[in-house]
């Protein structure tokens, strides 16, 4: 599953991102928010989609408010979130080879539609590479002892 979430800023990319990858027969699941025009707390659903990614191991998030900053800071709040903010495909490759990043977040004012649908494909194709630094470093940003 992945979730989608957004703030108003990020509404109208969320619902063509939700279009498309649905298109593609993934499943996908609107967390909010669900208008573009009234004004909302971008953190209250990223921690929303947060939620949800923590309790469906397996699962991805894809957060979209103005920057992605915003969103990504508070998704990163909950524990088992690693949410990277990209504005090109690289970052979000080597998010999921090294990090094993589950959420990503994008900035609406920052990236277009075509730009942010190969941003998350290239999140969404990618394995982590499962290397056991990695898994040390890992370790570490979740607070555990290496
Ligand atoms: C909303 O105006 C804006 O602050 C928000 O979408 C986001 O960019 C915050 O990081």
């Amino acid at each position: 599953m992945i979730y989608f979430a957004s703030d108003h800023a990020g509404y109208g990319l969320k619902q063509e991102l939700i279009a498309f990858f649905s298109l593609l027969g993934k499943a996908c699941s609107d967390i909010g928010t669900h208008s573009g025009t009234e004004s909302c707390n971008y953190a209250e659903y990223g921690r929303r989609a947060a939620a949800a990614v923590a309790e469906n191991p397996g699962a991805f998030g894809v957060l979209v408010c103005g920057t992605g900053a915003g969103i990504s800071m508070a998704a990163n709040k909950l524990k088992g979130i690693r949410c990277a903010c990209a504005s090109e495909p690289s970052t979000a490759r080597l998010t999921r080879e090294h990090n094993d990043a589950n959420m990503i977040a994008l900035g609406a004012r920052i990236v277009g539609i075509e730009l942010a649908k190969d941003i998350i494909t290239a999140f969404l194709e990618t394995p982590f590479s499962g290397d056991e630094r990695h898994l040390g470093r890992i370790s570490t940003i979740e607070g555990r002892e290496t």
